[in-house]
């Protein structure tokens, strides 16, 4: 099975951006990190991370064909992107949303989401752990 992971605008800095919000492990140690998890279970990832919303379309109309399922953290996008949401729709790839902040607790405008009535599932605010989570899941399920 192939899992993609794909991380949105600014969560390149992870790991120095805010890290009251979102801690203090890089994207390079969280993709180390789920890595190993995979191995372990014998599915293979692959790692994506754009700033732009044309280059985050373009990666998920890639993975048609050649991936199972989707770990997608659309940082600022989520709230703004109907782009993003309709590529997620045009490649029937099922998906799982990932906010390493409870974006519920923070300012209104990151209360909704254009993907996650999309989504297989949701999940925030458990800090970096809830890539890990995601991870955990998109294997159980594939594997239904
Ligand atoms: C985020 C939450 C978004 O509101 C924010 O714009 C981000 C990161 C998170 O992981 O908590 O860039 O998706």
């Amino acid at each position: 099975k192939n899992i993609a992971i794909i991380n949105g605008p600014n969560l390149n800095l992870l790991g120095t951006r805010e890290p009251h919000l979102y801690g203090s492990a890089t994207l390079a140690d969280i993709s180390a990190r789920l890595d190993g998890i995979a191995g372990k279970h014998n599915v293979a990832l692959s790692h994506h991370q754009h700033n732009g919303e044309g280059a985050l379309i373009d990666t998920v109309h890639a993975l048609r064909g050649n991936t199972d399922m989707i770990i997608l953290n659309a940082g600022a996008y989520t709230h703004s992107s109907i782009a993003l949401r309709d590529a997620l729709a045009a490649v029937c790839i099922p998906f799982v949303e990932v906010h390493v902040s409870n974006v519920y607790a923070r300012e209104p405008f990151r209360h909704h989401s254009y993907l996650s009535d999309q989504a297989v599932g949701v999940i925030a605010g458990l800090g970096t752990f809830g890539y890990e989570a995601a991870l955990l899941f998109c294997i159980d399920y594939l594997h239904h």
